[in-house]
């Protein structure tokens, strides 16, 4: 793996700058124009943080695509972190979570009612920005979007369903996660003029790349890391079938199967060792990163097929950070 050279590192904050000033501006205006409290609460969560991965994405895709005029890109790469804050906003009431990007969740704070409607106000706001752009490109968001309604109401379905398969997993994360990378590439691309084979190109390496964000950000949950903001587990106190589980109930029989699916009926931190233990028999953590890795790979070779560039390095870079989870 090569080191990050100080010019990309460079341009990745300056990039990361520009969104947060941008992001900032429009709470601001929102504030101004007597958007009152929701403004505020949404505004919070929006301000305090996060990776901006998505729409760091959809700029950086732009100009791989060949895009030159970053202002042409930014509404569209705002109009993603909008809609993915909301996303957040309301998955945190369903999963019951504490803390989000460092702060308290908002329906924690605000109670339910309100936080559902901060979530819907990010949500217009996002569809906003999205609507400044064509036909093709709203269509884009509009599916991603409506693609999160429906993997979140399958995943909900198969909560605890320890016939889940690595099929109805992958398809899960496709919809609620990888989607919206794949739309955000894919527009980008289609915003910068490129060709439809390359915004087509640029779509499948956000695919690839979010499902192996997906896949790690499962991977860490059960890995307990300080990282994530929340307790170890989180997802197997969910009910949440994530694909280590899926693997270990596969692969392992017998007595250490019953074992396995009576703790994750009735998951508690006490059961962690065990569940820790029954994973390891299976190997099912290694099982998970070596998809994480396979995913990447794949979405590197989507890139084959653009000219090298600065730009073209920096979303190599990303492809390593998902990998490491450094952002
Ligand atoms: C969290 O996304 C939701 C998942 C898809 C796992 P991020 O990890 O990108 O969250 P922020 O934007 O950095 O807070
Ligand atoms: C995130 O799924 C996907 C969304 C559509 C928000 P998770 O429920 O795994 O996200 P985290 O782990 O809470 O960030
Ligand atoms: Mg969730
Ligand atoms: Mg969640
Ligand atoms: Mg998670």
């Amino acid at each position: 793996m090569q080191a990050i050279s100080e010019a990309e590192l460079n341009r990745l904050e300056d990039l990361r700058k520009q969104v947060n000033q941008a992001l900032n501006l429009m709470i601001e205006k929102e504030l101004g124009n007597g958007a009152g409290e929701v403004a505020e609460l949404a505004g919070e969560m929006l301000l305090s943080g996060g990776k901006r991965l998505r729409p760091l994405l959809a700029i950086i895709a732009y100009e791989v695509a060949g895009g030159k005029n970053i202002e042409e890109i930014m509404n569209l790469a705002l109009s993603f972190e909008f809609i993915h804050t909301a996303t957040l906003v309301h998955d945190d009431i369903n999963d019951a979570a504490k803390q989000r990007r460092g702060i308290t969740t908002l329906h924690e704070r605000a109670g339910q009612a309100k936080a559902i409607i901060a979530g819907d106000w990010l949500f217009v706001h996002g569809f906003g920005l999205g609507g400044l752009y064509t036909k093709s490109i709203i269509d884009l968001v509009t599916n991603c979007c409506a693609n999160i309604a429906i993997s979140e109401f399958m995943q909900l379905d198969h909560v605890l369903n320890l016939s889940t398969s690595p099929e109805d997993y992958l398809q899960i994360v496709r919809g609620k996660t990888a989607g919206p990378f794949a739309a955000g590439c894919e527009a980008a691309a289609i915003v910068a003029g490129a060709s439809q084979s390359d915004a087509e190109a640029l779509g499948r390496f956000g695919m690839e790349l979010g499902i192996a964000f997906q896949l790690m950000d499962d991977l860490l949950d059960l890995q307990g890391d300080e990282r994530m903001g929340k307790p170890r587990g989180a997802d197997v106190i969910e009910g949440k079938m994530t694909l280590p589980l899926i693997h270990a109930l596969t692969l392992l029989h017998g007595e250490k199967r019953k074992k396995l699916s009576a703790i994750l009926q009735q998951f508690t931190d006490k059961n962690w060792d065990e569940l820790m233990g029954l994973l390891e028999t299976s190997d099912s953590l290694g099982y998970s990163q070596l998809l994480v890795r396979t995913h990447l790979e794949r979405a590197t070779l989507e890139l084959q097929r653009f000219p090298d560039s600065l730009s073209k390095s920096l979303l190599m870079r990303i492809v390593e950070h998902v990998h490491q989870r450094h952002m």
